[in-house]
């Protein structure tokens, strides 16, 4: 691994997250408003070349897992093509391609983006009710949902080997009760629900009344499955790991707002308009696009913004990136400037 993505902690950050779009065919209660959310000019979204060069550059440095997220990265167009390229860096160290969805018209991409290299699908679904659905979501669709869902056991029996997890928000009052039946799933299936907490997002009316702890959930669910364990999971999880003895699956929990994981984060976050962020909880962004967009366009770069950029990746590296555990000093804030500078 280069020294480049290490930072004082010796996290080395070799997870990429890539937003694709901001766009979103569902209105979660607990992250959009109803009429979505302003969406930025279409000429400041990356387009697929600049996503795939910027992928290119990060994997050169030793990121070895992409995942793509939105919004829904799905109602991106051309999200097939675009798998297809980053999916063609594996010769060149990339390991995991994984895609975060809600699934809704997922099944009818999946067997493209298998084929393309997808490895790991995190699926967004809070119940197993359809009336329930619409209400969480404020759309149908719920039918479309499994049917993804299906398709993937379907293509894993098949020997696709994708890694699965399911994303459950839990909203008190809203899908507590069906934490026991969401358990219940991984009796006999391969897969790892992951309960979340629910997280306070600009505007989402976020309560804390509302938000069901970690340890409501275990004790909901040893109430029915005393001998529910922790079991190892891997390194770098934002989760951690439980199950019922016996079961196929797994269960993991989401616990950002009562046990924060930064301390093992490695992620690395672009935004869909081509911002680099080290922290979901950082506000610092560094525009990584209108660099881009010089190099592609074979100009030379403007000195002042290149220099305004080095000093807000410093800033943001060195000082203000650290999430809820409280600033994370950079050591490699230098490092990382020089993959901005490979741009160059
Ligand atoms: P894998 O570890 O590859 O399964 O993916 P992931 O858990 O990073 O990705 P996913 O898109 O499924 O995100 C699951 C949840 O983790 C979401 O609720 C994210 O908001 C949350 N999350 C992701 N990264 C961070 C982080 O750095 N800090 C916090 N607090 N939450 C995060
Ligand atoms: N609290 C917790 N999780 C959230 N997600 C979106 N908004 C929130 C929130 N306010 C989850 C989605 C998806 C994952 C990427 O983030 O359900 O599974
Ligand atoms: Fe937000 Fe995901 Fe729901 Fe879309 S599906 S509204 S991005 S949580």
């Amino acid at each position: 691994f280069s020294d480049f993505l290490t930072d004082t902690f010796r996290r080395q950050h070799d997870y990429l997250r890539i937003s694709v779009t901001e766009r979103c065919n569902l209105r979660c209660l607990y992250c959009m408003p109803e009429e979505g959310i302003p969406l930025s000019p279409s000429r400041d979204q990356l387009t697929t070349p600049e996503i795939v060069l910027l992928s290119g550059l990060f994997v050169s440095q030793g990121v070895t897992k992409i995942r793509l997220t939105g919004g829904e990265p799905t109602v991106r167009r051309d999200i097939v093509p675009l798998m297809q390229q980053i999916g063609s860096l594996r010769a060149h160290g990339l390991r995991e391609l994984c895609l975060t969805t809600n699934g809704l018209s997922l099944h009818r991409k999946l067997d493209a983006m298998v084929e393309a290299g997808l490895t790991g699908i995190n699926l967004s679904l809070d119940t197993l009710d359809p009336w329930q659905f619409q209400l969480m979501t404020r759309r149908a669709g719920f039918a479309a949902v499994q049917k993804s869902i299906d398709k993937i056991f379907e293509l894993n029996r098949l020997g696709a080997g994708i890694k699965f997890k399911i994303n459950c928000v839990v909203m008190r009052g809203l899908n507590d009760r069906e934490i026991l039946p969401f358990v219940e799933m991984t009796r006999d299936k391969d897969v790892e629900v992951r309960f979340i907490e629910y997280m306070p997002f600009d505007g989402n009316k976020w309560n804390e009344g509302k938000m069901f702890s970690y340890g409501e959930m275990l004790d909901r669910i040893r109430g029915q499955f005393p001998d529910f364990m922790r079991i190892q999971g891997h390194k770098n999880d934002t989760s951690k790991t439980w199950q019922v003895p016996g079961f196929l699956g797994k269960v993991g929990f989401i616990t950002s707002m009562t046990h924060n994981f930064c301390g093992t984060c490695n992620r690395l976050r672009i935004t869909s308009d081509g911002n680099l962020k080290v922290c979901l909880f950082g506000n610092a962004e560094v525009s990584l696009r209108d660099i881009v967009r010089q190099v592609n366009r074979g100009e030379p770069i403007d000195e002042e913004a290149f220099e305004r950029l080095k000093q807000a990746a410093v800033l943001q590296l060195g000082s203000e990136g650290g999430g809820m555990e409280g600033p994370m000093v950079a050591r490699n804030s230098e490092e990382l400037l020089k993959v901005i500078n490979l741009a160059v």
